[in-house]
This record gives C-alpha cells, sequence and structure tokens, in this order.
C-alpha cells in the first residue's frame, strides 16, 4: 500500500476563507495553435521518425513528450479517445514494443487503502491501450476522422477523496502537473519557463464538480490560475465515451495518483508527487504560475475581513482590526508570518509555549530584523490570506494544511518554512513543496532542529499519536534563531 499520509479534515477547516466568493465568468478556453506552443522544434525533435509506415502524417502518431517521464504525469501529443479508452498510436511494431510500461502512466483510480496496492490498479484494457496504425483501422477508425480536442487536456485519473482537498489538489495534482509540464517542454541549455495554459482539466472519475473542496479553496485558485481553463467533470467524459466517435487531444497529460506511487521516490517520500523529485526542471518553473494566482486574486479579493465561525467563535472587533492592518501595512522588513493553529482542534502548541514563541517572535520585530505576524487563518478572508502569504518570507507553523500556503510565498535566498513538529515526528509533504517551490524548509522539535542540504533529507517518516498532540512543545528561542540567522543571509544571490 501506498505510504499516504490523509490530512484529516480539520485541516480544511483552519483555511475555511469563506470569503472566496469570487465571481467567475466562464469562458471558451483558448485553443492552442500549432504556433502558440511554445517550443515548437524541440516537441517535433521527439516525434519518433515513422519510414516504415508511409500511409500517415507523421502528425497523426502518439508521441510521448518527455524523454524520462516521471510515473503519473505523462504528456503526450496525439492520443486518441474512443468509448471511453485511451489509444496511443505507434508508428511501428518495434516502436508499439518499446512502450513504457502503462502501470506507471495511468491505473484505475481506487480509493487509497489496502484494495488500491498490487496488481489490483493496474490498467487494464478498458484504460489505456498501445495499437498500431494498421490495428487502430479496425478498432478505432482511421486516424484522420478522429474529432480534434484542441489545446492542451489535463486528465486528473483520482478520486475526490484527494483531489477535494488544497494540499493533494494544489501541493501534489497542479504542482506536480506544472513542474512536468516544464520538464517536457524544456529541453536543456534553452532552461526557460513557458507558463502551462492548458485548455482544460478533466476529473473522469469525479461527478458533480466534486473535486473542489469544501472549504472552497481549490476553485478560486484553479480560477486565478488558469483563468482560460474549464475543469470538466464525469458528466463531459461520459459524453464523449458514449458516442462512436473517436476523439484525438493535441496534447494531453495523464496524471494518475497511483501511477505515480509505482515509483520508488514516491514510496521513500510517502507522496505522489515525489516520482517528480529527480526531474529536472527550470529554475523558478513555479514562479509564473504563483505570480498570476497572487495578481489574480489580488484583483478580486476586497480588504474586508470576514470573521467565520470557528471552534472559538467570532473574530473580537479588536482581532478584526489587528487583523485588517496585518493584512494591509507595508514595511520594508522581510514579513515572519506565524500561522496559529490554537483555534483549531487537533495539532496545538502548548499553551505558555505559543506564548513563548510570540514573545520572541514579536523581540525580533522590536529589535528591527523583521516584522512580525501571528495569525490565525481561519479569521482572514482567502483572498487576504493570499495577500499575506504573497508578501511574506518566513513562514511558521505545525505541520499541517496551512502550510500547503507556502506555494504562494515567493522564493528567494531568505526564503523559509519552519515546521513545527511533536519531537521526533517527521512528515515530507511541507518540505517536498519546500523544495518544489524553493524555499528552505526546518522542522523544528522543540528546543533542537533538522535542515537538510539539496539531495538530502530525514530517511523515512516518522508519525504516531503524538503528532497530533494538543500540547506539542516549542522554544520560541529555537525558532527566532532560525530567523536570524537566515534573515541575516543577502536577500539577493
Ligand atoms: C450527481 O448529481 C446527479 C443529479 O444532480 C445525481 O443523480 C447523481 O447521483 C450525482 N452523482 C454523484 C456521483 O454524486
Ligand atoms: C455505434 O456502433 C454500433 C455498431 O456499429 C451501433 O450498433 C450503434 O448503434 C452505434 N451507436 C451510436 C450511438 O451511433
Ligand atoms: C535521484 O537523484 C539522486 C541525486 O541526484 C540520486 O542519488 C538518486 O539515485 C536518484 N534516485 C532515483 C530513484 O533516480
Ligand atoms: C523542551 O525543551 C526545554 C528546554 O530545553 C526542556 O526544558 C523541556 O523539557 C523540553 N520539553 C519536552 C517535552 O521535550
Amino acid at each position: 500500500m501506498p505510504p499516504l499520509t490523509i490530512r484529516p479534515f480539520v485541516d480544511f477547516l483552519l483555511l475555511l476563507g469563506l470569503g472566496s466568493l469570487i465571481i467567475y465568468k466562464s469562458s471558451k478556453p483558448p485553443q492552442l495553435t500549432e504556433t502558440s506552443w511554445p517550443n515548437d522544434d524541440s516537441v517535433e525533435d521527439r516525434v519518433t521518425a515513422t519510414q516504415n509506415s508511409v500511409a500517415f502524417p507523421r502528425t497523426f502518431f502518439t508521441s510521448i513528450l518527455h524523454t524520462k517521464s516521471p510515473a503519473g504525469f505523462w504528456m503526450f501529443s496525439k492520443l486518441y479517445l474512443h468509448k471511453g479508452t485511451i489509444y496511443a498510436v505507434a508508428p511501428t511494431w518495434a516502436e508499439k514494443e518499446s512502450y513504457p510500461d502503462l502501470k506507471f502512466i495511468l491505473a484505475q483510480p481506487k480509493k487509497m487503502g489496502p484494495e488500491s496496492s498490487g496488481d489490483k490498479a493496474k490498467p487494464t484494457e478498458k484504460e489505456m491501450v498501445v495499437l498500431t496504425a494498421d490495428e487502430a483501422k479496425s478498432l478505432i477508425g482511421a486516424l484522420e476522422n478522429a474529432e480534434l480536442l484542441g489545446g492542451l487536456s489535463i486528465i486528473l485519473y483520482d478520486v475526490n477523496q484527494f483531489m477535494a482537498h488544497y494540499y493533494h489538489w494544489w501541493g501534489e495534482l497542479m504542482l506536480g502537473t506544472v513542474k512536468s509540464y516544464s520538464a517536457a517542454i524544456s529541453s536543456p541549455p534553452r532552461h526557460r519557463v513557458v507558463p502551462l495554459e492548458p485548455s482544460q482539466f478533466i476529473t473522469p472519475h469525479v461527478a458533480n464538480q466534486s473535486w473542489r473542496d469544501r472549504a472552497g479553496v481549490n476553485k478560486p485558485l484553479m480560477q486565478a490560475a488558469f483563468p482560460g481553463a474549464s475543469v470538466e467533470d464525469k458528466g463531459y467524459w461520459d459524453k464523449l465515451q458514449n458516442t462512436n466517435q473517436t476523439f484525438v487531444f493535441e496534447q494531453a497529460m495523464i496524471v494518475s495518483r497511483i501511477a505515480a506511487h509505482k515509483h520508488p521516490l514516491a514510496r521513500s517520500w510517502g507522496k505522489m508527487i515525489g516520482s517528480t523529485m529527480n526531474t529536472t526542471v527550470p529554475l523558478g518553473f513555479w514562479e509564473p504560475l504563483r505570480r498570476r494566482v497572487v495578481q489574480n486574486m489580488a484583483k478580486r479579493g476586497t480588504n474586508q475581513i470576514t470573521s467565520l465561525i470557528t471552534p472559538r467563535g467570532r473574530a473580537s472587533k479588536k482581532e478584526d482590526s489587528l487583523l485588517k492592518s496585518s493584512v494591509l501595512s507595508h514595511t520594508r522588513k522581510p514579513l515572519v508570518l506565524y500561522i496559529s493553529r490554537q483555534a483549531t482542534p487537533h495539532r496545538r502548541l502548548r499553551t505558555e509555549d505559543d506564548e513563548d514563541l510570540i514573545r520572541a517572535l514579536e523581540a525580533l520585530d522590536i529589535e528591527g530584523v523583521c516584522e512580525f505576524q501571528a495569525v490565525k487563518m481561519e479569521k482572514l478572508n482567502f483572498q487576504d490570506q493570499i495577500k499575506l502569504i504573497a508578501r511574506s518570507t518566513v513562514l511558521i507553523g505545525l505541520h499541517g494544511n496551512g502550510l500547503t500556503h507556502q506555494i504562494w510565498m515567493p522564493s528567494s535566498p531568505q526564503s523559509t518554512i519552519i515546521e513545527i513538529f511533536y519531537p521526533k515526528m517527521y512528515l515530507h509533504d511541507y518540505e517536498m513543496l519546500a523544495l518544489n517551490v524553493g524555499h528552505k524548509h526546518y522542522a523544528v522539535w522543540n528546543d533542537t532542529f533538522v535542515t537538510y542540504p539539496e539531495g538530502e533529507t530525514f530517511p523515512g517518516t516518522r508519525t504516531g499519536p503524538e503528532l497530533h498532540s494538543v500540547t506539542i512543545p516549542v522554544q520560541g528561542q529555537t525558532v527566532a534563531q532560525i530567523v536570524r540567522e537566515r534573515l541575516a543571509t543577502p536577500a539577493q544571490s
């Protein structure tokens, strides 16, 4: 069984930025034309010669747009779909024979659990088949008669157990997609960042748009990140499936959680995105998307603070005005943001230690080392949460979904994630985000900490019931010392 950790639903509540009432006008997805495809020539290079099949122009054949694809995130051009089955069409027998093992490309999506392990989640002939051109003709009809689905379609083979969750959607599916896309289209030495502009996302196994999380975070972020793309669910897939027509995706990326977990690195990191950890990408591959999300969220947001129903009730007037000033104020000092979980039912600091931590960090603020803010995210509306994160340099918090917000924090030589664990516990979730988006990560255990140089990490994972303790110890001075050292490094590299 893949060593997956599922964050409890409580984590959503933390992020309940219910102010995210964004009015979104759905628009027709822009179609990527050949000329707008950013890196035409390098894509062409990867199309295999078709000397044995003169009957079809080479543009009809499927090609894989990676040389070494990470498991679970594969990008293709000309991928066929007929009655719900995906077909790759290879120009020759030899090429068909050399196709990667399909279990690394997609699997029957299943709820995670013992039943999804082993062979049970292998792709069957219902999911995907590789054909030669001759076989294609009798099975799916003449390739040239296929109806074109233009642009890049991202097909998410996953179940809503994971999709409807901020970390799993953004920290794994989307981050992994953007990373794999960047790897696929940028070939050295021309390492430049090309923003991902899909025409649509499809969730074939999730009906009624239930990929959206209940906290309402995933959808506004999708609208801010990909304003031109729609998210189509099972209803759309069923329509494509219930005809005799063959469709062809101009470009498609297949994202499959279970296939990703077949990769050895996904096993050692304990997360699907682990399969991309050794993928070479241009530096800053995430930045164009980050910036777009932050800008689009800011345009839509208001600065109004909404008081939300939280385990502790409504924010007081005084808290409201404090929070309001924390979002709006701009000092030149780097912002150190502590995301407090003290109003949530699980994973809290000892009350004295929470106070001690705040005192130690406030002392740094008074000394002029930084600007310091402690916030309970559930007291801020979602746009304001993103604004605050977007101007932070150091993010401090207990292990939890609040740390997913780091993907909207700008990367710099000083940018830092300080994750507090119950002593000796270790999970890689937020460290992996930090590594991917370019922040230095520290795990703090009361009065000690660990951090790793590039290419190294804590061996394995360590977890237990104490992870969720409500009396987690931490020494404020230990955290303050890390902040002091990190902010002493030059801000520009
Ligand atoms: C989706 O919604 C339709 C009606 O709106 C309902 O009949 C169907 O059962 C729902 N499907 C799922 C999987 O919830
Ligand atoms: C699809 O093809 C089959 C066999 O040729 C035929 O029986 C069926 O009516 C067709 N279905 C549609 C929706 O055209
Ligand atoms: C990933 O990269 C590291 C460092 O370059 C290397 O030591 C390791 O063997 C690689 N792992 C896999 C599974 O490729
Ligand atoms: C945390 O560290 C402090 C200071 O070193 C120590 O006194 C305390 O016992 C530690 N608490 C735990 C639970 O380890």
